[in-house]
C-alpha cells in the first residue's frame, strides 16, 4: 500500500516530501525523473551490507534512463569518519556526478549522515534523497537536514545542515531490519509521543504496529519542530533531546559499547520522566505508562554495566560544551515538554532509577 500524499517538511531552506510506504525503491526512477530535473548521472551511496536493495534501486533508475553508479559505504559507526568522507568524495569525482546530478543515500543513519554531508560539500553541494532503511533513520536521522561524521575526539563534531530534496521511506525494507534495531527505533518513537502526542504511545500498545502509521506521524512531529528551529538556535528544536541527556551520559560512560543509542535514549526517557514527576508536577501514571511500554517492547529499564558516579562524569563533560549546565527537556504533561536546570541532588535520586551502583 502506497500513501496517497506524502509529509511535508517546510524547513527555512528548503521544503521537501517525505513518501513513506511499500515498494518506494523499485519505483524510485520513474519519481526522480518526473519531478527534479536531474542530470543523468547519480551516485546510489550505500550500506555494503544492503546490496539487494541497493540493485533493486540501480536497476530501477537505469530503467527510467539514468545512469547509476553505487558507492559502498562499510557498515558502522566507524564509516562517520574523516577518511570515509575523503574516499566517498573521490569516488564521486571519479565517477564524474557532475552538478546536475545527484546522490541518493541508502542505509541507516550512518550512511544518510556520512553521505548528506558528502553531498552538501561536493561542488559546493548536490541534490540530496535520503532513502532511509532503519526505523531510526525513517523517524529520526534521514529528516530534519542534520548531517555529519565523528572525530576521534567525539561524535558529530563535523558537518552541516544540509536539507534533502526528498524522502524515500521503502517499509519493506523494515522486513530485515534485526530485532534490536527495530526496538531501538521505537525507542525514538515513543519518545516523539512522550513530548508531542499520547495518542502515538497509544498505538504503540497494541500486539501488531502499523507501520505506516508509526512513520508518518513520527515524521509530522519532527517536521514540525525543524519547520519552527531548523538549526537549534530558538531551543524549539531542543525537544527531540527528551530522554537523550541521560542517554548520551550513558552511552558515553558506557564507551559506546554494551547499549545501542535506543535502548540508552529509553533509559533516559526513564531518567527525565522521573525528574518531571518531582520537579515539573507529571503524573505517576504518565511514568507507569512509559515504563509499560519499554516492557512491552523489551527496552531496558536498568543498566549494570556502570555506576552512577561513571554517568555524572560524562554528564559533567557534557555541561562543559553547553557552558555550565545541562538543560534537560522534562514534561509538565504527556506532550507538555519543556526546557530545565536540575538540581545535583535530584540527578543523583533518579539516575538511581536506572542504575544500581553508586561508585
Ligand atoms: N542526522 C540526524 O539528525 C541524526 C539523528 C539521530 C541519529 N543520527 C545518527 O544515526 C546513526 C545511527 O543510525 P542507525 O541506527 O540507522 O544505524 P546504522 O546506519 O549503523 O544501521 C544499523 C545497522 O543496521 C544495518 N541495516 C541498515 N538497514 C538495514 C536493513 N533494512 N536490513 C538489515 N540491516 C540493515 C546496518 O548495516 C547497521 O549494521 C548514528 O551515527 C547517529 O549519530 C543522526
Ligand atoms: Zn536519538
Amino acid at each position: 500500500m502506497n500513501p496517497a500524499c506524502p509529509v511535508h517538511v517546510s524547513a527555512g531552506s528548503r521544503a521537501y516530501p517525505v513518501w513513506i510506504g511499500s515498494g518506494l525503491l523499485e519505483e524510485l526512477g520513474p519519481r526522480l525523473s518526473a519531478d527534479y530535473g536531474l542530470g543523468s548521472r547519480i551516485a546510489l551511496v550505500a550500506d555494503a551490507t544492503l546490496r539487494s536493495y541497493a540493485e533493486e534501486v540501480q536497476a530501477s533508475l537505469a530503467k527510467a534512463g539514468f545512469d547509476p553508479v553505487i558507492l559502498w559505504v562499510p557498515p558502522g559507526e566507524g564509516s562517520k569518519s574523516l577518511s570515509q568522507l575523503g574516499l566517498l568524495l573521490e569516488k564521486l569525482a571519479e565517477s564524474r556526478v557532475d552538478r546536475k546530478g545527484a546522490l541518493l543515500a541508502l542505509g541507516g543513519g550512518v550512511v544518510g549522515d556520512l553521505a548528506g554531508f558528502a553531498a552538501s560539500i561536493f561542488l559546493r553541494g548536490i541534490a540530496l534523497f535520503q532513502l532511509p532503511t532503519t526505523l531510526l533513520a525513517m523517524v529520526d536521522s534521514s529528516v530534519g537536514g542534520k548531517t555529519g561524521i565523528n572525530l576521534p575526539q567525539g561524535k558529530n563534531l563535523v558537518g552541516t545542515f544540509y536539507q534533502p530534496w526528498g524522502i524515500f521511506a521503502d517499509l519493506q525494507t523494515l522486513s530485515t531490519l534485526p530485532e534490536r534495531e527495530i526496538r531501538a527505533g521505537l525507542a525514538e518513537v515513543i519518545k516523539y509521543g512522550m513530548i508531542a502526542d499520547p495518542t502515538l504511545l497509544s498505538t504503540l500498545e497494541t500486539s501488531t504496529l502499523d507501520w505506516q502509521a508509526i512513520v508518518r506521524r513520527s515524521v509530522e512531529i519532527k517536521a514540525a519542530v525543524v519547520a519552527e528551529d531548523e538549526r537549534e538556535t530558538s531551543g524549539r528544536r531542543a525537544v527531540l533531546n527528551f530522554g537523550h541527556t541521560a542517554g548520551h551520559a550513558l552511552e558515553a560512560a558506557l564507551g559506546y559499547r554494551t547499549l545501542v543509542h535506543g535502548e540508552a535514549v529509553a533509559l533516559g526517557m526513564r531518567v527525565a520522566t522521573l525528574l518531571s514527576q518531582r520537579l515539573c508536577g507529571l503524573s505517576e501514571s504518565a511514568g507507569a505508562f512509559l515504563d509499560r511500554l519499554l516492557v512491552h517492547h523489551g527496552l531496558p529499564r536498568t543498566v549494570e554495566a556502570v555506576s552512577r558516579a561513571r554517568v555524572r562524569e560524562a554528564l559533567l563533560v557534557d555541561k562543559k560544551r553547553e557552558r555550565g549546565a545541562n538543560r534537560w527537556v522534562l514534561l509538565r504533561s504527556l506532550g507538555d515538554p519543556v526546557l530545565a536546570d536540575v538540581p545535583e541532588e535530584e540527578i543523583e535520586r533518579a539516575l538511581a532509577l536506572i542504575v544500581d551502583r553508586p561508585e
